[in-house]
């Protein structure tokens, strides 16, 4: 795909269907995307995106809106209820009404801190999310679910709230730190394993290509990427209980269960794609020693994930506190862990209340 190809468009089909943008070049689209009646415009954002949000307010002050832009503190520092508080302040001196909006511009974190913001304000204002990482684009943008943290735990407080559109312009993943953009391709593969395996031939075929913050590559990855977020959230807007072996959106959960115990573990010093890079090869051998997955599969997650420099390993010693974690986690329904697992590629499945011995054995392909 050369790089003047056509922004691509796709469509999330919640209550108010929206779309997700995924191109280059995209910002002048942003005013298109709000109401006629929207006049005030919050642009938050982190100070490393301060450049692009600066290009954003110029982009509505033209098209005769009236911009605030509020720089909000980086990262997970600023899923506060402080930080959240803080925006309303400014909100209510520029008198933001119902009919105003705000723009989230960064990555996750700061896209669930400016939608936790627009759907409290007055019980809900438009939202345009434009995410800056490739996490931001393939995941915490699209999907409606909005949060902040409390001392406790992450993401504990939040709402859903969908967006009215989404901007994923590629180019803004130039200035992504590598480091970032390798832990977004965790949720890229994630996709490919449980929804499209198309994204896996793309990264087996030139892992490098895959880093390549320009390259055609990358693009289609995010493209098909969304593509799955979107379909299974427009399926399952508000993660409705999934029970028995049926799976919704918990689908996304794949990895994770595991993944938030290493994160929790390493009190958010791993980067979110890392720790379930690791959560993923745990469930695909447990998916195998489940008599489910076969043994080339397994193998195959621990090839794709390392070719792109995610990790594969976790300390052998660190189980029984994973374990611990893992049933603490807020999406254990009662006292039985419940794991996304795969019966083959794009086959996904759960396994509810393996035993303890089969986690542990489960483990060992993991453990360094
Ligand atoms: N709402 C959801 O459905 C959902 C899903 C997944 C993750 N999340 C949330 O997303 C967050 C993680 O998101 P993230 O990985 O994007 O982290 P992040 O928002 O903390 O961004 C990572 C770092 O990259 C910097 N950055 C962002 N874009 C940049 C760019 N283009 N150039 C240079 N620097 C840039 C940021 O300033 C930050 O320091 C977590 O809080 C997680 O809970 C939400």
């Amino acid at each position: 795909v050369p790089d003047s190809a056509e922004p691509i468009r796709i469509e999330v089909r919640a209550e108010q269907p929206y779309p997700v943008m995924v191109g280059t070049g995209l910002l002048d689209r942003l005013p298109g995307l709000l109401d006629p009646t929207v006049q005030r415009v919050a642009v938050i954002h982190p100070p490393t995106m301060i450049d692009l949000a600066s290009r954003v307010v110029r982009q509505l002050t033209e098209a005769g809106l009236e911009p605030t832009r509020i720089d909000v503190p980086d990262g997970e520092a600023a899923k506060t209820v402080d930080v959240a508080a803080t925006c309303w302040a400014v909100l209510g001196q520029a008198g933001f009404t119902r009919s105003d909006a705000v723009v989230g511009v960064g990555g996750g974190a700061t896209t669930d801190l400016a939608g936790f913001v627009a759907a409290t304000w007055l019980r809900g204002v438009a939202l345009v999310n434009v995410p800056t990482t490739v996490l931001g684009m393939v995941d915490a943008a699209v999907g409606g679910k909005t949060g902040i943290n409390t001392a406790e735990a992450k993401n504990l407080v939040g709402s859903f709230h969908e967006p009215v559109g989404v901007l994923c312009d590629l180019e803004v993943l130039q200035s992504l730190p590598a480091a970032d953009l390798v832990a977004g391709l965790a949720e890229v593969v994630k996709c490919g394993f449980i929804a499209d395996p198309a994204i896996l031939d793309l990264v087996e075929s030139d892992p490098a290509a895959a880093l390549g913050p320009g390259s055609a590559s990358l693009r289609e990855l995010v493209e098909r990427a969304i593509r799955v977020k979107a379909a299974v959230v427009s399926a399952d807007l508000r993660e409705a209980t999934s029970s028995g072996s049926q799976v919704g959106r918990e689908l996304l959960n794949y990895g994770h269960t595991l993944g938030h115990a290493i994160e929790r573990r390493e009190q958010y010093r791993w980067r979110h794609g890392e720790a379930i890079s690791v959560g993923m090869v745990f469930v695909a051998q447990l998916s195998m020693l489940a008599g489910r997955l076969d043994r080339a599969t397994v193998d195959r997650h621990t090839a794709i994930l390392s070719s792109v420099g995610l990790p594969v390993t976790y300390p052998a010693d660190a189980f029984d506190e994973l374990l611990a974690t893992m049933a603490l986690d807020k999406k254990t329904r009662g006292s039985t862990l419940r794991f996304v697992i795969l019966d083959g590629l794009a086959r996904a499945s759960i396994l509810a209340g393996p035993s303890e011995d089969l986690l542990r054995a489960a483990y060992r392909a993991v453990a360094a």
